[in-house]
């Protein structure tokens, strides 16, 4: 019997780790009646401190996994990857559609009333050139602090979202954006929406927090085409699958997920 290819299309999300599930979230409501397989890069996560050569290489052999399992729109739902890859994957797969994850600077720029905006986001996405063209393009006269934020994403993947110690850090991180008195932050790393409080707290109730991941999620909708597939969601992880679905457990509430490991040799 024949395999109608039609019934394997996919829809393929990553990211370094658990960040993603904040866009999976949203693209679940959107569309759920769709194949959606997320994979997350746990041995390799944090993102946030490698290199962008090596945040390449992941994001082309987590790509190519997605691809022979049948995706055919890929949503990176990582500001880091986004910043340091998706340009050579969109060079690398010209017909594929990408959809990345960027911080919100236009809507921040619609959203400020002192023109002071603030920007969280990892070590390697506050540093890159993408970034850097992104603020320039839509900014104007306002003033956009940028904070790299060590550290955070790893309590977050260990399950950690409201500890003294994280909440210390977060503090820190947010120090800066307090001292120049902004009025609008984003949140620039998909993993940060999972301690929204936290960054409340620290940057004062008066602070308006924007978020991404809804937009990522229209976005993917928009170039999705549903078919006859039968609705799933595979989650796989090049790290510790026990470890993942207790963590999706206890922060997420979804009972018993399927998550399956992933390798790949580079
Ligand atoms: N969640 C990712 C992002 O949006 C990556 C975080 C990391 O691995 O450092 O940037």
């Amino acid at each position: 019997m024949q395999i109608d290819p039609s019934t394997r299309r996919e829809i393929g999300v990553f990211d370094s780790g658990v960040g993603g599930f904040t866009v999976l979230r949203e693209l679940q409501a959107l569309l759920p009646m769709s194949r959606l397989r997320y994979l997350a890069d746990t041995a390799y996560a944090p993102y946030g401190g490698r290199g962008p050569d090596e945040i390449r290489a992941r994001s082309f052999a987590i790509t190519e996994h997605l691809i022979s399992r049948g995706a055919e729109l890929i949503v990176v739902a990582c500001n880091t990857a986004t910043a340091h890859a998706i340009e050579a994957l969109r060079a690398r797969w010209p017909t594929l559609p990408f959809v990345g994850t960027e911080p919100g600077i236009k809507p921040a720029v619609a959203a400020t009333r002192n023109g002071r905006i603030g920007l969280l986001a990892t070590p390697a996405t506050a540093v890159s050139e993408r970034l850097r063209a992104l603020i320039g393009r839509h900014v104007g006269d306002r003033e956009v602090i940028v904070q790299g934020c060590p550290g955070v994403v790893d309590h977050i993947e260990a399950g950690d979202l409201g500890s003294p110690a994280l909440r210390t850090l977060v503090e820190q991180h947010c120090a800066s954006l307090r001292a120049a008195g902004v009025d609008t932050a984003l949140l620039g790393c998909t993993h940060y929406p999972l301690i929204e409080p936290l960054w409340q707290a620290a940057l004062g109730a008066d602070v308006r927090l924007l978020r991404i991941e809804t937009a990522v999620a229209r976005r993917a909708v928009d170039l999705w085409r549903p078919g006859s597939e039968a609705p799933a969601l595979h989650i796989e992880t090049s790290g510790d699958p026990d470890a993942l679905r207790s963590w999706i457990e206890r922060v997420l509430g979804w009972q018993a997920p399927d998550v399956r490991r992933w390798q790949v040799t580079m």
